[in-house]
């Protein structure tokens, strides 16, 4: 367990820091950590941690919802790397129920805190049990609500009075230009999709292409306020403004 001391000083010592750096200094102290792959831009944490060893694990939140290219995208980067990829299924009688009692779209009218509590939220809880820290690929840049994402935090969603869990942000100083200046940099594999205008990638109703000038988030949820647009696994970013 690590307490808030040693947490701020790795967020100030790492505050401008490269995203190697950051996961070379926090891996060593937190050994049970696993890439948290949405299938997006993130692909950069994949080949960042490549010369690990042993590499952190990978694992990815299948909600179901995903584009064809997400999952023919996650295929490529598996075999891209040669390394697993674990891919978490929602509760099939929670999805069931949901779909049997709101339909395939409910998030459009009630909006996407019970769809996504069932098909991403609840996974990753049951998946944090077993690890003292996730790693991301949040950026302070992606949204109004990400301005303050530290490079370390406790994540107060997923901790328990018995385990606490700890959030990773190695790209959380870094901005979306210099992301994928490094995907272009060390030819890394990436999702079709950021060749047709998507830029911030999650399930398909819920994801569109997004036009010029617009900000990155703006095709996530469109039929939601911006400052909402947090969908529980990175609630703490919003709880924190309130
Ligand atoms: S979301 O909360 O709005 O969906 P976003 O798409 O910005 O998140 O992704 C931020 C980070 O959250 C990703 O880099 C990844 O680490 C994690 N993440 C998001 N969606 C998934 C997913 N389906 N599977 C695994 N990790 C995910
Ligand atoms: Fe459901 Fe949309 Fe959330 Fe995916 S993003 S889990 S489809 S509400």
């Amino acid at each position: 367990m690590m307490d808030n001391s040693e947490i701020a000083e790795l967020n100030t010592s790492l505050r401008e820091a490269e995203p190697k750096e950051i996961m070379t200094q926090l891996l060593e102290r937190l050994p049970n950590s696993a890439i948290s792959f949405s299938g997006a831009e993130d692909v950069l944490l994949i080949e960042l941690s490549k010369k690990y060893s042993p590499p952190p694990p990978i694992f990815t939140l299948d909600t179901g919802r995903l584009h064809p290219e997400t999952y023919r995208f996650i295929e490529k980067v598996r075999d891209h790397y040669q390394r697993p990829i674990e891919v978490l299924f929602p509760d099939a009688e929670a999805v069931s129920n949901l779909v049997k009692n709101r339909g395939l779209y409910s998030f459009y009218s009630d909006g996407h805190e019970e769809c996504c509590g069932i098909r991403k939220v609840e996974p990753l809880k049951k998946k944090l049990q077993g690890l003292d820290a996730w790693i991301t690929g949040q950026r302070r840049d992606q949204s109004p609500t990400r301005v303050e994402v530290p490079v370390l935090e406790i994540d107060t969603t997923f901790s328990t009075a018995q385990h606490q869990v700890l959030k990773i942000n190695p790209l959380a100083n870094y901005s979306s230009g210099q992301v994928w200046e490094m995907i272009r940099l060390f030819d890394v594999p990436y999702n079709e999709l950021h060749d047709c205008g998507f830029v911030s990638i999650g399930c398909e109703p819920c994801t569109k292409a997004i036009g010029p000038n617009q900000h990155e988030r703006e095709g996530r949820w469109w039929w939601e306020e911006a400052t909402i647009k947090e969908c529980g696994l990175h609630r703490i970013n919003i709880e924190q403004d309130s």
